[in-house]
């Protein structure tokens, strides 16, 4: 594969779990069980929701236990077909220096271990990201489920990438395709539903 698609390639996968953990929540039921609001109803001292009841413990929760699972499954899945990933290259070159070294505990041997603790980190990462956009969306003034064009598409990549980098120090030049392709991402996801009658306007 050439080199500069194997690099975005990697960099999609590596970054894919925040992606599952920031979709999960819309997809994980409506019942009323563990349905409370991560805020507990509580207003700030603007007279506003500090987040709001589109946060949900639940969303919180199934969102990071999501993208702990998606990173299981993708890393098992990248040994067995020797997929191109960076990430398994670096560990089994032994080429990362990260917060756990020191304790000394050979855990990059055990995938499944991985895969948990690198899905734990993109997931709430990705999750926080999501729960600052609508703290700063509240102080502005904007309902629940309003827009704020970039901070909602791009924050929580940011946050989940910040997190996991104690664990993974990625490559900064990552960004350079990462942010791009979220944004084509968002806007072909919900021209796709859209189409498909998901959704009542194209954004
Ligand atoms: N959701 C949730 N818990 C979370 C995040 C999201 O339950 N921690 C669910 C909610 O049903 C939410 C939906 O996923 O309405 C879509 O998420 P998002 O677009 O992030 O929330 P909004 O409803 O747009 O609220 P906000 O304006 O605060 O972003
Ligand atoms: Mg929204």
């Amino acid at each position: 594969m050439n080199d500069i698609i194997r690099l975005i390639v990697d960099s999609i996968i590596f970054i894919f779990p925040a992606f599952v953990a920031n979709a999960a929540p819309v997809f994980l039921g409506k019942g009323e069980r563990w349905n409370a609001p991560i805020d507990g109803g509580r207003v700030w001292k603007d007279g506003r929701r500090v987040l709001g009841n589109g946060k949900t413990i639940r969303g919180f929760v199934g969102g990071t236990l999501s993208s702990m699972i998606v990173c299981v499954l993708i890393i098992a899945l990248a040994n067995q077909f020797s997929y191109p990933l960076a990430l398994m290259t670096y560990i089994e070159q032994g080429l990362l220096f990260n917060i756990l070294n020191p304790l000394g505990i050979d855990f990059w041997t055990n995938e499944v271990f991985l895969g948990l603790l690198v899905g734990f980190f993109l997931g709430c990462g990705s999750l926080i990201g999501d729960l600052a956009g609508s703290f700063i969306k509240r102080r502005s003034g904007l309902q629940r489920g309003e827009s704020f064009p970039f901070m909602d598409q791009l924050g929580f990549i940011f946050t989940a990438l910040l997190f996991v980098f104690p664990v993974i120090p990625w490559p900064l030049y990552w960004l350079i395709f990462l942010v791009p392709l979220t944004l084509i991402l968002h806007i072909v996801l919900n021209l796709g539903s859209y189409i498909i009658g998901m959704q009542e306007v194209p954004f």
